[in-house]
């Protein structure tokens, strides 16, 4: 006993560590409820978290992050003149991935002051993004944010759409294991070790 709490302090201290080094973001997890409750009263299927779509968001995020917002960027963009990026191929291959798996793909940026979340999640239930939403064909979701910028990128479960990096491997991610996960799983290391 006496050698055993002094173990279940570290375990502790591990399990707080391991907890804010994968915390993942509030906004986007907050966007991705509210999608996925879009989806739901749409009848369709929840979308997953893509961690290579994520990769791109956050690339792209990155780019928008300090252009103010206005009634002609984000979700108010007149289709057709959505901005374009000429390092969109650096994006791509810093995420390992290739332009023919991101093809099917859509990749929608909102720009909301504060990033409020109700008008964040309106920008994209509400707007030109919703015929997105509520596509069938896709089935998985990556999403970012940077300053008054939210980013999401949706993906589809066929080669041309399903942001699989080329090499195998995941791209950098941005939210590791569930922190709830992990949790559990050291709450059975501890069951097991006492
Ligand atoms: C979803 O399904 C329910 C029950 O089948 C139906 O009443 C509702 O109209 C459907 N909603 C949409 C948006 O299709
Ligand atoms: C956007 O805002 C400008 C002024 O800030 C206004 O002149 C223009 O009509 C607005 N455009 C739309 C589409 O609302
Ligand atoms: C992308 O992948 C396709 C299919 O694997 C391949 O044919 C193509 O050469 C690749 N392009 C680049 C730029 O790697
Ligand atoms: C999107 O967000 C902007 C704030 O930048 C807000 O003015 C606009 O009403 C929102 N659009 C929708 C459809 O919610
Ligand atoms: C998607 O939602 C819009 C707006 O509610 C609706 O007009 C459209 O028919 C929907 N499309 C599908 C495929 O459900």
């Amino acid at each position: 006993m006496a050698t055993r709490l002094p173990f279940f302090s570290i375990l502790f201290i591990i399990a707080a560590l391991l907890q804010c080094s994968v915390r993942s973001d509030d906004t986007s997890d907050k966007l991705l409820q509210g999608i996925n409750s879009y989806r739901a009263s749409q009848n369709l299927s929840s979308l997953t978290e893509n961690q290579n779509a994520a990769c791109l968001a956050e690339q792209i995020a990155k780019q928008f992050k300090d252009q103010a917002c206005s009634n002609t960027t984000g979700a108010n963009t007149v289709p057709g003149t959505e901005q374009q990026f000429p390092n969109f191929p650096d994006f791509l291959n810093h995420c390992n991935l290739n332009a023919s798996v991101t093809r099917d793909g859509a990749i929608m940026p909102a720009c909301v002051p504060d990033l409020d979340p109700n008008l964040l999640l309106s920008n994209f239930t509400k707007s030109q993004y919703t015929g997105y939403l509520n596509d069938t064909q896709y089935t998985g979701i990556g999403l970012a944010d940077e300053g008054n910028w939210a980013v999401v990128v949706l993906s589809t479960n066929t080669p041309t759409g399903n942001y699989a990096t080329y090499n195998g491997k995941g791209s950098s991610p941005n939210v590791a294991l569930p922190s709830s996960l992990l949790l559990l799983m050291l709450s059975f290391l501890m069951i097991w070790l006492s």
